[in-house]
């Protein structure tokens, strides 16, 4: 049986695969072991695996609906370790999360680490946070609760402490042919000619001296991630087994890291290459082959136009799921703003895509909010890209007198004027500064700015990550400044321990933490349980003849929904064009006559009929 359902699954997808693979690689004999070595992982995963497959094969649209919640966290933040967060899946369960994506936990250098993003060993966790086996009883136990495991998969560099960087290092040819290896600065010269930089002021250039080599080694990212090379196929074949070991503990959701990085090519910014949807196309085709319960989420931080084209295409599926990246970005300007016009055109965008596209809306992740705006549209108001990226640091970092934010800034680079910019989602809306300043009229509106945002973000179709601490309001965590192996990295400031403290606090009436808890909580209690949250249902903007206020229309055939979101500290009047007589505020659950509403400061109605 088992034989025979892989063989389905390869006839499937062989020839489409095979003929990529070629193009790429015109290599035979390894495309005919990485099908054998499919094969073998298909027989290494377990049996309740299999079974969540097959359900999951019969109904492939199972994450596409409105029943599931996200939250992502570092183990050791939450849980100090695998063990404790399998302890902790109550809570987790209170919040009513049903997806969590565990930040990366695979072995990595310490003080080289980029977070986890530099790993070492694709089959070892990291040793203070546990073990294989300890990532496998952890996914067990979610899937009996019901909930997905997301991990990522760091697949465009590995550590300089991989064993393949290593032997590199020692001038293995072998080896050095894994990474981008170069004697002399002319190619890399050539490279930084046309390659942006990802972190300027943290890791300026693209390539890194190796004195004891005698080589340039390529470090898109830090100068201990060593870009690997996909051109060579043992580089690609290699990384599928990681993937599939991986896949076979357990995990639900791969986040395919920095992925439009993958592909490097002289003379172009290296990035979104054709050849990254290449392989991006196969190894959804090797997911559907040995585990299709498992979906791909595509870390994609670009402009709309590159987003969406990593979903591929309906005969020619890519990822699963993207990151609502630039709605994210655009959300902080019409917070610094008090200006949704340019949100209201970002949502128009993602609403006219296909609703099969699945989307992944967040407020916070653990990365900086970088301002990839629509400047272009911005300038009809003469607002200029480097005056307004200034303007939202400094208002976001509180430099402003009438600023509630406490934010950093993040890879400020004084030539270019650029900055991006950290903070958690309660430091950013106020919570941290009017509690600092003991002001409780400004905490109760920084209490509803959140809470707003959370609203506006569950409104939307998709999968609603909640970043672990800001369902109790969590504030900045300053201790990186003291640590030397952090401190040159401000996203630290929003990655801070999780308050345990704080939880318990969700229990006292009136706190901040029992006020965002339970209000969160009530909100996604009702995108769970009302149909029109489904992704199937219509979305569009409306006008609310107010610029601070948005207005979103979410309907199918029976029901429909006037979101409402005030983005200012002003109480507003809006007139609805869509004059029904009579709703009910879903949130609060009382009656609000329709055509002319008033809406409080920061206020968010989602009226209903
Ligand atoms: C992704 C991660 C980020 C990391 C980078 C390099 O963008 O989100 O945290 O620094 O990849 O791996």
């Amino acid at each position: 049986m088992g034989k025979e359902q892989f063989k389905q699954r390869l006839e499937r997808h062989h020839d489409e695969l095979r003929w990529l693979y070629m193009e790429l690689y015109q290599n035979d004999d390894m495309f005919g072991e990485l099908c054998s070595q499919l094969y073998e992982y298909d027989k290494q995963r377990g049996k309740d695996l299999k079974q969540r497959d097959l359900a999951r094969e019969k109904e492939p649209d199972w994450y596409k609906k409105n029943d599931i919640l996200g939250m992502m966290l570092y183990i050791d933040n939450f849980a100090e370790n695998l063990e404790g967060v399998e302890q902790k899946l109550d809570y987790l369960e209170q919040c009513q999360v049903n997806y969590i994506h565990l930040m990366p936990f695979l072995d990595t250098p310490k003080g080289r680490s980029d977070g986890g993003y530099a790993v070492a060993d694709f089959h070892k966790v990291q040793p203070q946070l546990g073990t294989m086996e300890d990532l496998k009883s952890l996914t067990g136990a979610c899937h009996k609760k019901g909930m997905n495991v997301c991990m990522d998969f760091v697949m465009n560099h590995t550590s300089e402490d991989h064993e393949w960087a290593q032997k590199a290092r020692q001038g293995d040819g072998e080896y050095m042919s894994r990474y981008f290896f170069y004697k002399d600065y002319s190619i890399p010269a050539q490279y930084e000619k046309t390659v942006p930089q990802v972190f300027p002021t943290t890791a300026p250039g693209n390539f890194t001296w190796l004195p004891d080599a005698g080589h340039f080694v390529m470090t898109t990212f830090y100068p201990y991630q060593w870009d690997l090379n996909y051109q060579n196929p043992r580089v690609f074949n290699e990384m599928v087994y990681n993937f599939l070991y991986l896949a076979n503990q357990g995990i639900d959701v791969m986040r395919i890291d920095a992925v439009p990085y993958i592909w490097k090519e002289l003379n172009t910014p290296c990035r979104n290459l054709k050849q990254v949807h290449t392989i991006v196309r196969m190894m959804r085709m090797i997911c559907e082959i040995v585990c299709p319960g498992v979906l791909l989420l595509g870390e994609v931080v670009m402009e709309p136009e590159k987003v969406a084209p990593y979903f591929g295409t309906v005969e020619k599926p890519e990822c699963h799921m993207l990151y609502n990246v630039t709605t994210m970005a655009t959300t902080w300007h019409s917070v610094a703003t008090r200006d949704i016009r340019l949100l209201k055109l970002q949502m128009d965008i993602v609403n006219r895509l296909p609703k099969e596209y699945v989307f992944l809306n967040y407020l916070r992740c653990h990365d900086d909010i970088g301002w990839g705006l629509d400047y272009v549209w911005l300038m009809q108001y003469g607002i200029g890209e480097v005056s307004h990226k200034k303007y939202l640091n400094d208002f976001l970092t509180g430099q402003y007198t009438d600023s509630f934010a406490r934010g950093e800034l993040y890879n400020s680079d004084p030539t270019s004027g650029d900055a991006r910019l950290c903070g958690t989602t309660a430091s950013l809306c106020g919570i941290e500064k009017a509690a600092f300043e003991r002001n409780d009229a400004a905490l109760a509106q920084a209490v509803k700015l959140d809470l707003m945002l959370h609203a506006y973000m569950l409104t939307q179709s998709g999968i609603p990550m909640i970043y672990s601490g800001d369902e109790i309001g969590q504030e900045n965590d300053y201790t990186y400044h003291k640590d030397p192996d952090r401190c040159a990295d401000s996203r630290y400031l929003h990655r801070g321990r999780f308050r345990w403290d704080l939880a318990e606090k969700r229990m006292e009436k009136g706190s901040v933490q029992e006020r965002l808890f339970n209000g969160i909580a009530n909100l996604e209690r009702i995108r769970k349980t009302t149909a029109v949250f489904n992704t199937d249902a219509d979305v569009w903007t409306i006008e609310t003849g107010d610029n601070s206020v948005l207005g979103i229309i979410r309907a199918n055939a029976s029901q429909k929904l006037v979101a409402l979101f005030n983005f200012s500290e002003y109480d507003k009047y809006v007139h609805l064009e869509e004059n029904e007589e009579s709703y009910t505020d879903l949130i609060t659950g009382t009656a609000v006559q329709g055509k002319d509403i008033q809406i409080p400061a920061y206020g968010a109605f989602w009226l209903y009929r």
